[in-house]
């Protein structure tokens, strides 16, 4: 391999991060995305990294994650510009042996650093990496707008959105069967929202930060970014209903367990209670 670009996963990285852009979830720099790279990818590209930073402490500790590599937005990069100027929007960065320190080893050629959410994102990549013993790598944060607007409308409480967000789509309770959790508004890129969104993500694999946005955890780019847009378009269906004089009918609870079981999943009924 001669360029970094060509690692499946960077080129994977870059394309979500335009389909994110597409998708209008990205205004300006609005939004941020990384990825825990698996050990054969760093062996793939180990010749083309290089120390273009310090070690800067991380601000947190992340035992679990020390030595790990991470594809890594920007800060203050407009996704707009990932897709054609890779290397200038985004990086990757390495963990260092205690979890405590990161640095840059490729990419923001022309400068900056990880995203102002990468304590965020790793504090919750640490947790979801335990929990799923090591299944989840993607953690994605966006700025959709049809979610944002619902943080203005309904209480800002788990069972609330999960209930109104499961019944507009039959599929969303498949989807995300544990349902979805929501933190109030804090100020972005503070430890505070760090450590409410990972009380959060132990039980949900995506959290609606009030009036912000929302952060999904998952397995790969897909199901990271499929879980953003099953909710952020059964939220723009809840905005269109809400606007038209409210629901004439609904989903039951007893309609939305009933698909446990043909679909093999566990839906979480104390969401419904
Ligand atoms: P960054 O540009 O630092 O990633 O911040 C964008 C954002 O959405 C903060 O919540
Ligand atoms: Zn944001």
């Amino acid at each position: 391999m001669n360029c970094v670009l060509e690692l499946k996963s960077v080129a994977k990285f870059v394309d979500t991060c335009n389909q994110s852009w597409l998708k209008g979830w990205n205004e300006r720099n609005g939004g941020n995305m990384s990825y825990r790279m698996k050990a054969e990818e760093v062996a793939e590209i180990k010749h083309l990294l290089a120390d273009k930073s310090d070690w800067r402490p991380i601000g947190i500790t992340v035992e679990n994650l020390a030595n790990e590599y991470f594809t890594v937005t920007g800060s203050g990069k407009f996704y707009m510009n990932v897709k054609n100027e890779p290397e200038n929007n985004i990086c990757i960065v390495k963990i260092d042996e205690k979890g405590e320190n990161y640095k840059i080893v490729w990419g923001l050629n022309e400068g900056g650093v990880p995203t102002s959410e990468f304590p965020t994102h790793l504090l919750n990549h640490s947790i979801k990496k335990e929990k799923t013993d090591g299944k989840h790598r993607v953690i994605m944060h966006a700025h959709p707008a049809n979610i944002i607007a619902l943080t203005f409308l309904l209480p800002l409480e788990d069972k609330v959105f999960t209930r109104e967000i499961w019944e507009m789509i039959t599929e969303c309770p498949i989807v995300f069967p544990a349902g979805i959790g929501v933190v109030p508004w804090m100020v972005c890129g503070s430890s505070d929202i760090a450590v409410a969104t990972g009380e959060k993500i132990k039980q949900f694999d995506a959290v609606i930060w009030s009036h912000h946005g929302i952060f999904c955890s998952g397995e790969d780019f897909d199901v990271a970014f499929g879980l953003m847009d099953t909710i952020e378009k059964a939220a723009e269906i809840l905005i269109k209903v809400m606007s038209c004089g409210g629901k004439k009918q609904f989903i039951t609870s007893e309609q939305i367990l009933a698909l446990s079981e043909p679909y093999n999943v566990n839906i979480d009924k104390t969401m419904l209670e």
